[in-house]
């Protein structure tokens, strides 16, 4: 049986949890989405869901983890072997579901960094993505073949992943980690006071923060507040419990979870300035109003920015540099989810990690193959929409009871209490205050508000089926996906343990 690797710092984690964190979404999610839901008023919802379940989430995953010291299925399996399952499906929909298309993302966003330099998409930009590069087919069943550009590229992040995780946690992800985060945040700032000095920036900063108050009432700016946390912190998919098994036993859980939720919420905020800055330049420059130009995800990377870049004096560094920023916050984001499922094979199965990681960037690769073809784009849309929107609240709720309700909460606070270091005497009362918070928001907030999010989502999706695909598009790949991993998830929980397990209390 190997070691279990280790971080050699707390900082070493730390820039690998908030690399895992901040990615794509971050990007170019959130700002959007910020704009659809009132602006500036939108950050309220939005605290509060970092509060009430960001965070509650985010410290019961790292407490989980660094206690049991083990990834998810092994962790929960400490717990009861009933629940050994739902770590597996955790990791597995998001192993051969989100990581899959998510690297294919980065594969673009690595294709659009050298097309920048020759402006290659010409003038128009939304014809050259979908018909010219993507080859877009006429529906998610006309599949036209592989489209090898993007298989070049996608083959070379699969490699870099490998390359990273085969080394394992200290010289691997944590030094990968050192390397890359610094480098995204000097380029984001570099981004961003480039982009505010633009003619036409304070137009779009104040359109993107406006605030619309009246909205509030509206629960789908809730939902989407939650939504947006959980998928930004990267909760509910075991990942940050395998970080945190990696963690020495005197380790202050409440001061990482706080640090890693805030850093991850304050980029996304700051993100969105540099994002409207660059469109109201382009409003500007077009003469056209901002709430035309505004689009979100691959709308906003691939098309928008684009004809941005076209405009921008220095545009072709312009764009080297957003889309190499792109492929350094994907690629912290998804070393994480590779390393949260073969982690979970490891505890398993101790194979050793090389065999382990090596078959797992194979299968990978040939995965994320379903995505290069010329229906890639349906399928990417389809599979996300269904694993973000039902998939991951799924596992959170199921996370939260099984945690407050049949492990309770209390002994993983005072695991958390145990272990804050030595100044966790000097604010006694306030940390007891917000840890006795934190295991309400467990017991109550945090499912009563997921399940809300989750009961509302599904009822939108038999009101109007997502997008308008065809129905058996929607069955297969979105529902079947669902539960084909969860399908997975059983069959590795029937299989026995290499090594015993404790179950200790
Ligand atoms: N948190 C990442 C982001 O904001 C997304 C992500 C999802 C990362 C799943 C890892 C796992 O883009």
């Amino acid at each position: 049986m190997e070691i279990r690797g280790a971080w050699k710092s707390n900082t070493g984690f730390l820039l690998a949890a908030i690399g895992s964190a901040v990615g794509l979404g971050n990007i170019w999610r959130f700002p959007y989405v910020a704009y659809e839901n009132g602006g500036g008023a939108f950050l309220i919802p939005y605290f509060i869901a970092l509060i009430t379940a960001g965070i509650p989430i985010l410290m019961l995953e790292l407490a989980l983890g660094q206690k049991k010291r083990a990834s998810a299925p092994m962790a929960f399996s400490k717990i009861d072997s009933k629940w050994e399952w739902l770590g597996w499906w955790s990791v597995s929909f998001v192993m051969f579901g989100i990581v899959l298309y998510y690297i294919v993302v980065i594969g673009w966003c690595a294709d659009y960094m050298f097309f920048s330099i020759f402006k290659s998409w010409g003038s128009d930009t939304n014809d050259f993505f979908f018909n010219k590069f993507l080859c877009k087919s006429g529906g998610v069943w006309e599949f036209g073949g592989l489209n090898y550009p993007i298989v070049f590229a996608v083959f070379v992040i699969w490699f870099c992943n490998w390359l990273i995780t085969y080394k394992g946690i200290e010289k691997g992800i944590e030094k990968a980690s050192k390397l890359m985060m610094p480098q995204l945040f000097l380029i984001t700032v570099v981004i961003i006071v480039w982009a505010v000095s633009l003619d036409g920036a304070e137009e779009g900063i104040s359109v993107y923060m406006k605030p619309d108050f009246a909205k509030l009432r509206n629960i789908k700016v809730w939902i989407d507040a939650y939504g947006q946390i959980f998928f930004s912190l990267s909760l509910g998919f075991g990942i940050m419990i395998a970080y945190a098994s990696y963690l020495p036993r005197k380790t202050n859980i409440l001061k990482n979870s706080l640090i890693i939720g805030f850093a991850n919420s304050f980029y996304e905020v700051f993100a969105g300035f540099g994002v409207f800055s660059v469109l109201g330049y382009m409003a500007l420059k077009q003469g056209k109003p901002i709430e035309e130009v505004v689009t979100s995800g691959i709308g906003l990377a691939f098309v928008a920015y684009p004809e941005a870049i076209s405009l921008l004096p220095w545009g072709q560094l312009f764009g080297v540099l957003f889309f190499f920023l792109l492929v350094i916050a994907g690629i912290s984001s998804s070393i994480s989810i590779i390393e949260a499922f073969s982690s979970a094979i490891l505890d398993k199965f101790g194979i050793p990690r090389r065999k382990v990681i090596t078959t797992v960037c194979i299968i990978g690769f040939f995965g994320s193959l379903l995505f290069c073809t010329h229906a890639g784009l349906f399928w990417l849309d389809i599979v996300d929409h269904f694993l973000n929107h039902f998939g991951l609240v799924t596992v959170g709720i199921l996370e939260a009871i099984v945690i407050g309700w049949l492990y309770k909460t209390h002994r993983l606070k005072n695991h958390i209490v145990d272990n804050l270091g030595l100044s966790g005497n000097r604010h006694r009362v306030f940390k007891y205050i917000i840890l006795q918070l934190w295991m309400y928001c467990i017991k109550f907030i945090t499912p009563v508000a997921l399940g809300l999010a989750l009961i509302y989502s599904l009822i939108e999706e038999f009101k109007t089926p997502y997008s308008g695909y065809p129905v058996s598009g929607i069955v297969v790949l979105g529902i079947g996906w669902l539960l084909i991993t969860h399908l997975f998830a059983f069959g590795l929980s029937g299989l026995p343990w290499k090594k015993e397990i404790i179950r200790e209390k």
